[in-house]
């Protein structure tokens, strides 16, 4: 029988957690209220994310990409209590979405959000994290690599989504698939960090830094 990779990516979704009806409504909200609702990572992706946070013992999460916040919402509440997602986005349309629906979650405490390019607010950012998700422009995908590797604490995990572009990295014509390729490429070479990419959704890159 040959595969079919949305059938299967659904079986996966299927099996896999359950997002929090804070979640679901959010996700909801997000196709009502905004015409890219694609942008969302999705359940599937999203309990990837929380399986991180909860092996990694994340305490410090840094987010590049907040859109309507549902990534950072799902990261949040598998972070212990006093951990900290700080999250990154240009929008203050999409964003807004986010407030309202962190401030109706429990562990929306736990989030800042940082409006202004993500390069931008990086440079006045102290300390370490303990993990970093990427998920905005693609065309800065390198510049984000070179700016969030030394932002990570040692055993940190770096995790980056889209770098498949929807297929695009095979045969990169476009200026977005050409950087995430680069992106790609400087990551496998990288010896700071040891990586995996997984074919989950449109490929999710892991990178642990060495101690
Ligand atoms: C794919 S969406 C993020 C989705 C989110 N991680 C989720 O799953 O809920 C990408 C976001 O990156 C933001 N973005 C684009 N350019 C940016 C920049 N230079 N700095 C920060 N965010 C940016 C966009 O406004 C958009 O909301």
């Amino acid at each position: 029988m040959p595969l079919n990779p949305n059938e299967l990516e659904a079986y996966c979704e299927a099996h896999s957690h359950t997002p929090s009806a804070d979640l679901q409504a959010l996700e909801k909200a997000t196709h009502e209220q905004t015409d890219m609702p694609i942008m969302l990572v999705g359940g599937l992706e999203a309990s990837l994310l929380r399986l991180l946070v909860r092996l990694s013992h994340a305490r410090r999460i840094l987010e590049i990409g907040t859109f309507t916040g549902y990534s950072a919402l799902a990261m949040a509440e598998v972070l212990p209590a006093g951990g900290e997602l700080i999250t990154c986005d240009v929008n203050p349309e999409s964003t807004a979405i986010a407030r309202q629906f962190w401030a109706q979650s429990s562990h929306g405490e736990k989030i800042s959000l940082k409006l202004g390019p993500a390069l931008e607010t990086l440079s006045t950012l102290d300390g370490a994290f303990d993990m970093i998700f990427i998920d905005a422009d693609k065309t800065a995908y390198p510049a984000y690599w070179e700016a969030c590797v030394p932002r990570l604490a040692p055993g940190g995990l770096l995790v980056v989504d889209n770098v498949f572009l929807g297929g695009q990295v095979l045969q990169p014509d476009s200026e977005a698939a050409q950087a995430v390729h680069r992106m790609n490429q400087m990551a496998q070479a990288d010896e700071r960090v040891e990586c995996s990419m997984l074919s989950v959704r449109d490929g999710v890159l892991l990178a642990w830094k060495k101690r």
